[in-house]
């Protein structure tokens, strides 16, 4: 039997734990001859794995930083919602074609959600303006937040954003950059790579920021769990959310949309956790 494979493309993508976790769901529901296999791209080569992409043994692939939106244009259609967010986390294979595709908007709300978290009607903070913030902006506008402040080191790239989320929900109030806004928020999201092993001694909230008492504090990143920003966020009293819950849920439906058949979640969710203390174990210094 010819093996075929599911590749993630990023760059870096040493600690990456979609592997285990997406190679533990091919086990668990028999899935034999796929593999889930890292392939770090820097972005150079990203076309040339686009290439590899399009040959008869790949199945699909899953997208990450810093390739989320610049891969759009090696792709021969987006679906709805990918062409809404303007990133793909996901491709699908379709008759040969590759087919963009997100799943981290619902990720993302499904952490909420397993928290029992209802974001309507809330002010929102949104720290960053890439693939994952847009992912994560899409999602609160849909479950119907009132104000969502992008707060993004390239002004740039937090107008492109805001512009997009103006012409899908022209109801939902919109800030760019307003820093002073951040403390009147009940929900504030990391969506930077700010904080992220190995570099766990930064946080992208600004220096000696008070987090208010009431809110809610995710981080989108997942290694370190307890990123600096919300180890501050907790300190000072906040409720705080890492980044897993929300790479296992992106990971659940992407598995879904490749292989047709239901995630085993807490098989998934098993193997995250465990690929992550390994990781842990050797980072933490000796
Ligand atoms: P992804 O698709 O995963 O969101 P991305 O598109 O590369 O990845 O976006 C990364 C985000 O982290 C961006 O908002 C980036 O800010 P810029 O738009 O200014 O590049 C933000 N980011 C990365 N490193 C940062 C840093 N050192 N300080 C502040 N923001 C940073």
């Amino acid at each position: 039997m010819q093996m075929k494979y599911l590749y993630l493309l990023g760059y870096p993508l040493g600690h990456s734990i979609s592997p285990a976790l997406q190679n533990a769901a091919l086990r668990a529901r028999d899935i034999r001859a796929t593999r889930y296999m890292k392939s770090p791209t820097p972005p150079e080569k990203l076309s040339e794995m686009v290439k590899v992409l399009r040959g008869e043994n790949c199945l699909g692939a899953n997208v990450t930083v810093p390739h989320k939106q610049t891969i759009l244009p090696h792709l021969d259609e987006l679906t709805e919602l990918a062409r809404e967010i303007g990133a793909v986390n996901t491709i699908l294979k379709q008759d040969g074609k590759l087919i963009g595709d997100n799943t981290d908007a619902y990720g993302f709300l499904q952490a909420l959600r397993v928290r029992r978290i209802n974001p309507q009607g809330a002010c929102v903070s949104i720290l960053g303006a890439g693939g994952a913030a847009a992912a994560a902006a899409y999602a609160l506008a849909q479950a119907g937040v009132d104000e969502i402040i992008l707060l993004n080191r390239t002004l740039a790239r937090g107008i492109a954003l805001a512009d997009r989320l103006n012409k899908k929900f022209p109801q939902l109030a919109l800030a760019i950059n307003d820093w002073d806004a951040l403390a009147q928020s009940q929900l504030i999201i990391n969506a930077t790579s700010v904080g992220m092993s190995p570099r766990v001694d930064e946080s992208p909230a600004p220096k000696n920021f008070s987090f208010p008492k009431h809110a809610i504090v995710f981080d989108l990143v997942y290694n370190p769990p307890a990123t600096k920003f919300l180890r501050d966020a907790k300190q000072n009293g906040a409720r705080v959310i890492g980044g897993l819950e929300m790479l296992i849920y992106q990971g659940a439906r992407a598995f879904e949309l490749w292989t047709g058949a239901r995630a085993p979640i807490r098989v998934m969710r098993n193997a995250a956790t465990a690929a992550l203390q390994e990781l842990l174990k050797s980072d933490a210094p000796r």
